[in-house]
């Protein structure tokens, strides 16, 4: 590709050449130098830069909807959710922007046989808690995206879970901030390993998807760099993004796309973020303010009113409305990535390449069994023994395969995709969402486990012939379902469609009942103390079927802990109901009455709702914080989950000090191998005063019978901090530290001792 782009460059009359490779007989090929890789990035870019005209620069900065170019390019290898051209004559590749936060979304597109790996939900990579996890499924995702000629990928989902009902909980990492930080910094650097960039996203406080586009998310400074923020700045740690996805919606006032305070002030200055901020599709409100704040690409241009960044972006250079320097900046942040990732020496290939799609599933599958939460298990139910006679597996499609979630990240999986349904009551312009079935079934995994015994299997929808089908069972395993999806938020977290009667009605036949979660985050249980075992196993990916068989064959210990609080009802929540939901309703009711207007251009993507605040009352004390603050008692607190075995843990000390450490002893105590999350929380002063818990550290670890193992955990002191005056500020003295086994188990408290501390924002 270099030699060709440096021809039609020599073609142009280019100055400054440079011999870079003879290659075979006296012939020379001829590159330009910002194509030596020997030469520093930043050098690169300004030898690039030097060369562009202003159309190749504005044409850098602006980009299409993949949709759109389904429709105009035959060759549609590789289309996802956008496309920004290149600059050829310079060797500068186009981007091919593929959805991915569970695999190389192609959902939408649903051509045969463009599969990909589905990993399972976020929230079940989240619970794994196991950075290793994460890296490993950011890696598969990469390497991938790379095979099918993708360069960068849209993942690195890291918004805090605020509300148990958000639709797209299914796709971040959950509540906590720490959590959030190390596993999203995890997977971004597994998918970025693969020389693919990967934003982080979406930028800010982009915690609801009902009237996501118009609404107003309010919160003070210090409570907001104390949760979201962090929680992202510690991702970009970790992860280095090259990019990161400003959010839909405003951030008090403004909005994120064009909101200066968080995106030159936090992000740019105070984090020093050197590689580009681009919008979310259909993102973008303005050209000179948002360029000025700090946006650096348009995204999915179709879905704005206009252009912005083409033609009046062009303009507001030529006027002097945006500066030169500025377009060069923006310019010059994605080129530096472009350069640093190696997209452009050792670009993506051309052509599709083969992918290792049996060792892809593997990878889903150990993501969901690692991420697999063992919520209860009365008298050790579980594991199931393989000398069962009688067994009958209700509902969830078990049949067939597991439930994913819906929206942009849809993965068409390897596995198949055996049931593509409509939303049920979907409103006509998310026509493109389905609720959608991998083709892994459970079903199928749990009979090839029990091959002499008897296993039948009801859909579930009549409750009292599931109960006496149930009666005689060894063992009876339901399978409940709760689907969420991006673009619409949940109306209550309780089960749907009858799921809570069906579950009640064969618990009080038979005892013995185990219910299989798949969920994409929190829900009510109203029969939980009738049945035997629960089972949380998310959107469980390519592989679910047989990864929830494992689990409940005991073949792997059930070794996730919950990433988020499963409340005991609504209206323990911060907002028990979703705010702005009335106006959500109100435009649809109006759209649909409404006739289509023949040959628009514009997509109105708000859908026509009226703007509304969201106060988030909770400031920080987002989650368990939250729950603990209104001493509150859920139905299962944040990193709650059991295991096959038991644990011990003892030793626990706290070394003070500017670099902070926790170190304590767990040993299994139990007869099997196991795996435990021991987790470590601060207890400091919330907002209001009041001392909260928050985790600091957690080690995820796999222990024989028998076996010890001793760790030494570092805390970084800011997630003690208050921020407070533009700086972190650690007043100094002893912090209770407590080793727990959740956020609500009283544990064993050491002491830790802090010096005054203030560090840079
Ligand atoms: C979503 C993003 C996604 C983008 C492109 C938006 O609607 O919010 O997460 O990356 O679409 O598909």
């Amino acid at each position: 590709m270099g030699g060709k782009a440096a021809g039609s460059w020599l073609a142009r009359g280019g100055v400054c050449l440079w011999v870079l490779l003879a290659a075979g007989a006296g012939q020379t090929r001829e590159v330009p130098p910002w194509l030596d890789p020997a030469l520093p990035t930043p050098r690169r870019v300004d030898l690039v830069l030097g060369q562009m005209t202003l159309d190749e620069k504005i044409g850098m900065v602006h980009g299409n909807f993949g949709s759109i170019l389904r429709k105009s390019r035959p060759d549609d290898k590789r289309i996802g959710a956008g496309h920004v051209p290149g600059v050829p004559r310079l060797g500068i590749p186009d981007l091919y922007e593929s959805d991915a936060s569970l695999g190389v979304a192609n959902g939408g597109t649903m051509r045969p046989g463009d599969v990909a790996t589905a990993l399972p939900a976020s929230l079940a990579t989240a619970a794994s808690f196991d950075p290793d996890i994460a890296y490993e499924g950011g890696a598969m995702i990469g390497a991938e995206a790379r095979a099918k000629g993708f360069n960068v990928l849209l993942a690195g989902g890291a918004n805090l879970t605020r509300d148990p009902w958000n639709g797209r909980n299914f796709e971040y990492m959950g509540e906590d901030t720490w959590l959030t930080g190390v596993m999203a910094g995890a997977a971004i650097r597994g998918v970025q390993d693969n020389g693919i960039i990967s934003t982080v996203k979406h930028f800010a406080l982009n915690a609801q998807e009902s009237g996501r586009y118009v609404l107003d998310a309010r919160i003070e400074e210090p409570a907001l760099r104390e949760s979201d923020l962090l929680a992202f700045q510690l991702a970009m740690e970790r992860g280095q993004p090259d990019s990161v996805m400003c959010a839909y919606n405003k951030v008090n006032g403004d909005w994120s796309c064009e909101n200066d305070w968080l995106l030159n002030q936090v992000l740019k200055r105070d984090w020093g973020f050197s590689g580009w901020v681009m919008s979310d599709w259909g993102g973008v409100h303005s050209t000179a303010k948002a360029a000025l704040a700090g946006l650096d690409q348009e995204s999915g241009q179709e879905l704005d009113q206009e252009v912005y960044f083409g033609e009046p972006l062009r303009a507001a250079v030529q006027s002097g409305a945006v500066p030169a320097a500025r377009l060069d900046d923006m310019v010059r942040r994605i080129l530096g990535r472009l350069f640093d990732r190696g997209l452009v020496d050792r670009p993506a290939p051309e052509t599709p390449q083969a992918i290792d799609y049996a060792a892809h599933g593997q990878v889903a599958r150990r993501a969901a069994e690692a991420g697999a939460v063992l919520l209860r298990n009365e008298g050790g139910l579980l594991p199931l023994s393989t000398a069962l006679k009688r067994v009958v597996v209700i509902g969830g499609h078990a049949d067939i395969g597991v439930l994913s979630g819906g929206g942009s990240s849809q993965v068409q999986a390897v596995s198949g995709t055996p049931l593509r349904l409509p939303i049920p009551n979907g409103p006509a312009n998310l026509g493109f969402i389905k609720v959608t079935y991998h083709g892994s079934s459970p079903l199928a995994a749990i009979k090839a486990r029990l091959p002499g015994a008897q296993v039948s299997y009801l859909d579930g929808h009549d409750p009292a012939a599931a109960a006496v089908a149930a009666r005689d069972a060894d063992a009876v395993l339901v399978f409940a379902e709760q689907w969420r999806t991006e673009a619409i938020d949940l109306e209550s977290p309780a089960l749907p469609d009858g799921q809570d009667a069906l579950i009640a009605a064969v618990a009080a036949a038979n005892p013995r009942t185990t219910v299989v979660l798949e969920t994409g985050g929190a829900v009510l249980m109203p029969w939980l103390g009738k049945v035997g075992a629960v089972l949380e196993a998310w959107y469980p990916g390519d592989q679910g079927g047989e990864a929830i068989a494992r689990v409940l064959f005991g073949e792997v210990d059930a070794g996730g802990r919950l990433p988020l609080t499963f409340p005991a009802t609504e209206a323990q929540a911060p907002r028990p109901r979703v705010p702005g939901l009335a106006n959500v309703k109100a435009a649809a009711a109006q759209q649909a009455a409404k006739p289509r207007t023949p040959g628009a251009t514009t997509v109105d993507i708000t859908g026509g709702v009226q703007g509304f605040d969201v106060p988030y009352v909770e400031g920080a004390d987002v989650g368990y914080r939250w729950y603990e603050r209104q001493g509150s008692k859920p139905l299962f607190p944040f990193g709650h989950g059991l295991s096959y075995s038991r644990f011990r843990h003892g030793g626990f000390t706290a070394q003070g000090g500017a670099r902070p450490t926790v170190r304590f002893t767990v040993t299994n105590i139990g007869s099997r191998p196991g795996v435990d999350v021991p987790q470590v929380y601060a207890v400091a002063a919330g907002a209001d005063g009041k001392p909260l818990r928050r985790l600091v550290a957690f080690k995820r670890v796999e222990l024989a019978p028998g076996q010890s193992v001793t760790v030494t955990l570092p805390i970084d002191p800011r997630l003690i901090a208050r921020y407070d005056a533009g700086a972190w500020t650690v007043r100094g003295g002893p912090v209770p530290v407590v080793l727990a086994r959740d956020a609500g188990d009283a544990g064993q408290t050491a002491s830790l001792t802090l010096p005054a501390l203030t560090l840079k924002p």
